[in-house]
């Protein structure tokens, strides 16, 4: 059997809208590999490729992105192996909202902050996800990755975590984490919850991707859209959300030239220099492109996010 069918029968790889993947639910086709093992990671990395977690983060181009987008399947997904000890190695794939309920049930303490974010865990690593009362940084200890078809254990301290942001090597495919909580009970667990969703039930519930721009030094980003005065507006089908202005929601039918439009609205309104927070894919020309809001891709190398 030639490598390639091999390979098929193995990795299940299918062409999909990456609108139906990613929570803004925005974005055109890509051809999706989705990995069960170590094994069908190498080889779907072999060629050109993005790494595709929840889709919490990502605003893709409506004529998607011609590289392979890998996704690790439920192989990876897995939460029960989370025990009392609070010391364990999770599936990048392990949906982040899961963890943080099996944490608690636990009476396990460390994920309190990352409540409400709905990352996988390798996403929510790879953005350094938290808010203001803790980051999944916090709580990790090392990773295994795939890099050039190899698989190498990092501790987390190498990862350049920071806010929003890590320093993962080009190329990197989080698999596994390894995560220490500490011994509490769930009570407790419980409690500590309770600020952080309280910090949270202002946000949207439509269809995002969070916020859209990180916060600037000693400032608000959504402080500074809402006194510009740019809550509802709107761009076709996305809207900057009433409830929070650092917030893109769809409305239904929004492209990404319509959120990338509204964006650079935005930005110009604001006249303060705003970094977009999401990684970007595919963006073409009228997307923003032109103006370097798309890292690209070159060549061999797996392209980078933009981001
Ligand atoms: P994706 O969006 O799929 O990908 C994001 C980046 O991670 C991409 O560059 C991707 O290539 C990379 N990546 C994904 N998986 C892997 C992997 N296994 N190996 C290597 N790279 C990988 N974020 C916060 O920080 N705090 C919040 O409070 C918060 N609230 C949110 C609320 C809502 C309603 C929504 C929709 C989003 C929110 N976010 C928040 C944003 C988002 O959830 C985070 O950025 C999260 O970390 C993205 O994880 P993901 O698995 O969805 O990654
Ligand atoms: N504000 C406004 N108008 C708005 C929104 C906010 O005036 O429309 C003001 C608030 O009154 C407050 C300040 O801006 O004084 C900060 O607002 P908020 O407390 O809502 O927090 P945030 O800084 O906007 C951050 C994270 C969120 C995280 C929350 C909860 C960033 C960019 N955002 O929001 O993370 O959920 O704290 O801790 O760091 C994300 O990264 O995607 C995200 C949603």
């Amino acid at each position: 059997m030639p490598e390639a069918d091999a390979l098929r029968a193995d990795a299940t790889v299918t062409r999909l809208a990456l609108a139906s993947l990613t929570t803004l639910r925005v974005g055109g086709e890509a051809e999706v590999w989705t990995c069960e093992a170590d094994v069908h990671v190498r080889d779907a990395t072999r060629a050109d490729f993005r790494v595709l977690g929840g889709g919490s983060n990502l605003l893709v181009g409506d004529g998607g992105v011609p590289e392979r987008v890998v996704r690790l399947g439920r192989g990876y997904a897995g939460t029960r192996v989370l025990d009392a000890t609070g010391d364990a190695w999770l599936g990048a794939a392990a949906p982040l909202p899961g963890l943080v309920r099996r944490a608690r049930q636990l009476g396990l303490s460390g994920l309190e902050g990352v409540l409400g974010i709905p990352a996988q865990l390798g996403g929510a690593i790879a953005m350094n996800a938290g808010t203001r009362f803790g980051e999944i940084g916090d709580t990790l200890r090392e990773v295994d990755l795939m890099l050039d078809g190899r698989v190498e254990r990092v501790p987390a301290a190498d990862l350049g975590l920071g806010y929003r942001r890590s320093a993962l090597p080009p190329g990197a495919v989080i698999l596994r984490a390894r995560l220490r909580l500490t011994p509490s009970t769930p009570e407790r667990v419980a409690r500590a919850e309770e600020a952080v969703d309280a910090a949270r039930r202002g946000q949207p519930k439509a269809r995002s991707a969070g916020c859209a721009f990180k916060n600037p030094p000693g400032d608000a980003a959504g402080r500074l859209i809402d006194a510009a005065g740019l809550k509802g507006l709107r761009v076709g089908g996305a809207m900057i959300a009433h409830e929070h202005a650092n917030f893109v929601v769809n409305l239904g039918h929004a492209t990404a030239a319509d959120v990338a439009l509204l964006l650079e609205r935005v930005r110009t309104a604001v006249g303060v220099a705003l970094e977009v927070e999401w990684r970007r894919w595919g963006l073409a020309g009228g997307e923003g492109a032109a103006r370097g809001w798309d890292g690209g891709h070159a060549g061999a190398r797996p392209p980078m996010d933009a981001g």
